[in-house]
C-alpha cells in the first residue's frame, strides 16, 4: 500500500478503517486485507467516524477511498457475520439500519470523492464505489455484485446508484448473474471513469484528488450539488439550492481570487469563501 507522506494516522475499528488527512487531501482505508477488505459492521461504523472526521476538517477538500492490501478495494459485507446478523428479515433490518446510516454520510457528503480501486470491488463494496462521486481503477481490478449467488437483495439505493452508471440492461445482467467483470468491461459501461495499470493507480489517484484541492470548493460544491439535483426527479429537484450556490460563488472572494489570478498570470490560492 503506498505510503502518505506528512500525515498522521488515525484508526477506527480496531485499525481495519484508517484515515490520514495530508494538503487537503483526506484518505480512509479499508484495512482488513486478510478476508479482501471485506466491511464487518464495526468497520460500517468505523468509516462513518472516519467520513465524518474528515468532512468537518476544514483543511480537507477531498476524500480518496481505497483498500489495502493490493488484492481488494472491498470484497463486500463480511459474511462471515451474516450468520448471527443478518439471518432473517428482522436481524436484517438492524443491520441495514446500522450499516445503511454510515452510506447515507457517503452519499450526502459535502466534498468530493474519489473510490481508487485494485483488485476485487464486490457486493458492499461496489455500493460505496457507486457512492463516490468518481471511480479510478486499476488494470487487475474485478467488479461484481453477487446477491444472486448469496440470496439477498441488492436494495434501492445499491441499485438506484447502478441503474444511474451502467443503465437497466446491463444492471440486469450484472445482478441476474452475478457475474464478475475486468476493468476494461467496466470502463466500456460507466462504471468507473478511468482504468490505469495497477502501479500508476495511487499516482494518478492522488494527481486527480491534489487537483481538485487547489481549484476554488465553492464551485466544487455548486457543481456536486447541482448534478445530484440534476439525478433526482424533476419535482423533487431543490432549484433554491442551486440558484443560491450560484449567487454564493458569484458573490465569494475566490471568484475575486480566480479572476485576479487569471489576469496576473498565476496561481490562485482559494480559500473555500
Ligand atoms: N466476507 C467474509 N470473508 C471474506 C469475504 C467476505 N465478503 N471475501 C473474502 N473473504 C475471506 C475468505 O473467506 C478467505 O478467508 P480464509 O483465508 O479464512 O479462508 C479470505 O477472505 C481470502 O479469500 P479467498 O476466497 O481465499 O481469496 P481469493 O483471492 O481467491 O478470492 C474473493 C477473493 C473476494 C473473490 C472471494 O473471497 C469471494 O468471492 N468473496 C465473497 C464476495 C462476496 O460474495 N461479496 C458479497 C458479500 S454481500
Amino acid at each position: 500500500m503506498p505510503e502518505i507522506s506528512n500525515t498522521t494516522e488515525t484508526s477506527y475499528a480496531d485499525g481495519k478503517i484508517l484515515r490520514h488527512a495530508t494538503g487537503g487531501v483526506g484518505v480512509i482505508t479499508f484495512n482488513n486485507p486478510d478476508k479482501r477488505n471485506a466491511m464487518s459492521l464495526e468497520m460500517w461504523e468505523g468509516f462513518g467516524e472516519a467520513l465524518t472526521s474528515l468532512r468537518d476538517d476544514a483543511a480537507v477538500r477531498v476524500v480518496i477511498l481505497r483498500g489495502a492490501g493490493g488484492k481488494a478495494f472491498v470484497s463486500g459485507a463480511d459474511i462471515s457475520q451474516f450468520e448471527k446478523t443478518r439471518h432473517n428479515a428482522a436481524a436484517s433490518a438492524e443491520y441495514a439500519k446500522r450499516s445503511a446510516a454510515q452510506r447515507v454520510l457517503l452519499a450526502d457528503y459535502p466534498k468530493p470523492t474519489i473510490a481508487s480501486i485494485q483488485g476485487f470491488c464486490l457486493g458492499g463494496g461496489m455500493q460505496v464505489a457507486m457512492l463516490a462521486d468518481i471511480r479510478i481503477a486499476a488494470h487487475a481490478s474485478q467488479f461484481g455484485i453477487p446477491a444472486a449467488r448469496l440470496g439477498i437483495a441488492y436494495g434501492y439505493d445499491g441499485l438506484r446508484h447502478l441503474v444511474s452508471l451502467v443503465g437497466p440492461s446491463w444492471a440486469r445482467l450484472l445482478m441476474y448473474t452475478g457475474m464478475r467483470i475486468d476493468s476494461a468491461e467496466a470502463l466500456r459501461i460507466g462504471l468507473v471513469e478511468r482504468v490505469v495499470p495497477d502501479d500508476q493507480l495511487w499516482g494518478e489517484t492522488m494527481a486527480i484528488a491534489q487537483g481538485i484541492s487547489e481549484n476554488a470548493p465553492l464551485a466544487i460544491k455548486a457543481a456536486k450539488l447541482t448534478i445530484a439535483e440534476v439525478l433526482k426527479d424533476e419535482g423533487q429537484r431543490d432549484m433554491d439550492a442551486i440558484k443560491a450556490i450560484g449567487n454564493a460563488c458569484m458573490d465569494s472572494a475566490d471568484f475575486r481570487e480566480g479572476r485576479q489570478a487569471f489576469m496576473e498570470k498565476r496561481k490562485p490560492q482559494f480559500q473555500g469563501r
